[in-house]
């Protein structure tokens, strides 16, 4: 009787044991498991915070007010009212357009060829000079050729401001590599010469509330620069310019034009980019000096290069119009 009360109270608490043990383990890889899925969200956190797979992750920072934060805002400043800066004796250097005009949202919008990155990915190899270029070489091009200026001294506050901007902004992008987002949108390229008469439809239904009948967009105000910049004519980007070629117009347009237009909502189709973009490159522009030295290695030309020489055989009228199925 004795011996039988324990072999009972035995089996109790082994059963007790066992019961703690399975709810023990259980618990354990319960909690085990919650902790892997919270460190995992962090890490995830750390990496959004900190590298940017895509320009339109970016957001904005406030500048700080060390010399660098001071400077970078100046940098901004130029970026956005570049009209206000470069006059030699009170004449203008160039046109009256802004470099956000064509870099929107100060250089930070996916697909408007934003400025977010360009830091790690200069020095780079440039067609149109045939050698690695570094930033400030670049940006002096724009300055030539969309800005029908001059290149501006590349160890003077304001290329310094500029460049100290685009630092800032591209704090999160990894180094050496492209981020997605830079450049343009990638469209068909339509198997056909641009149709200027298509173009003339496209601009009249979609572009002249802002840029005006005759593309030559409206002035700020009692201001210096443009609220709508205009699109050909003499205070326009020249012949030289990305601009200029109807491929590069047409990427720009489809991801950014009509205003409001983005790469993930475009409001233009391939076709209508493709033909609005030579119908505004069809109009007199300012003429670059020099373009013959462009591309010293004419095997890196562009299809889409408006001016002679090329070493194919192709007329200039269908490097500048299409079809570039060649
Ligand atoms: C009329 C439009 C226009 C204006 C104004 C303009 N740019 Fe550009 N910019 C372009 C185009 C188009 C490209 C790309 C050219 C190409 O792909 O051939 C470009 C490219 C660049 C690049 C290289 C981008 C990259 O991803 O490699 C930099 C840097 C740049 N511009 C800076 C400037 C600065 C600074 C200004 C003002 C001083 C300016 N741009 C004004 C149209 C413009
Ligand atoms: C709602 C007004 C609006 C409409 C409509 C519009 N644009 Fe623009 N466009 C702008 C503004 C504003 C800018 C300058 C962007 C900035 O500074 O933020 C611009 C810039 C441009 C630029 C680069 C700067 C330059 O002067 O070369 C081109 C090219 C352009 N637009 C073409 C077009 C075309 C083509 C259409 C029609 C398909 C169009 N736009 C429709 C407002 C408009």
């Amino acid at each position: 009787m004795e011996y039988k009360k324990l072999t009972y109270y035995c089996k109790i608490l082994g059963l007790l044991i066992v019961t703690l043990l399975i709810i023990s383990t259980t618990l354990s890889v319960a909690l085990v498991h919650k902790d892997n899925t919270t460190s995992n969200q962090n890490n995830n956190e750390n990496f959004n915070s900190t590298i940017l797979t895509h320009i339109d992750q970016y957001t904005e920072e406030p500048y700080d007010d060390s010399a660098e934060g001071i400077l970078a805002a100046y940098g901004e400043d130029i970026i956005k009212n570049t009209y206000n800066y470069f006059y030699r004796d009170g004449q203008k250097i160039g046109n009256h357009l802004a470099c956000s005009n064509c870099h929107l949202q100060s250089g930070t919008k996916a697909f408007a060829a934003p400025y977010i990155g360009l830091t790690s990915v200069f020095p780079i190899y440039i067609g149109r000079e045939d050698k690695i270029e570094s930033l400030e070489e670049r940006i002096n091009g724009c300055f030539e050729r969309s800005m029908n200026g001059e290149a501006i001294p590349e160890n003077g506050k304001e290329m310094r401001a500029i460049i100290t901007y685009i630092k800032k902004i591209s704090k999160n992008t990894l180094g050496g590599e492209r981020t997605e987002g830079q450049g343009f949108v990638k469209i068909d390229i339509p198997e056909r010469k641009a149709d200027l008469n298509n173009g003339l439809i496209v601009f009249e239904k979609q572009c002249v509330n802002c840029h005006g009948k005759d593309g030559q967009g409206e002035k700020i105000a009692g201001g210096k620069g443009y609220t709508y910049p205009p699109l050909w004519g003499p205070d326009s980007y020249n012949d030289g310019a990305g601009m200029g070629r109807v491929l590069t117009a047409a990427r720009f347009i489809k991801g950014n034009m009509p205003l409001g237009a983005t790469h993930d909502s475009p409001i233009l189709t391939d076709e209508e980019a493709f033909d609005v973009a030579a119908y505004i490159n069809s109009f007199d522009r300012p003429q670059k000096a020099n373009k013959d030295m462009d591309y010293p290695n004419l095997s890196k030309k562009p299809k889409d290069c408006s001016y002679p020489p090329y070493t194919d055989t192709i007329s200039q009228e269908q490097h500048k119009y299409g079809p570039f199925n060649f």
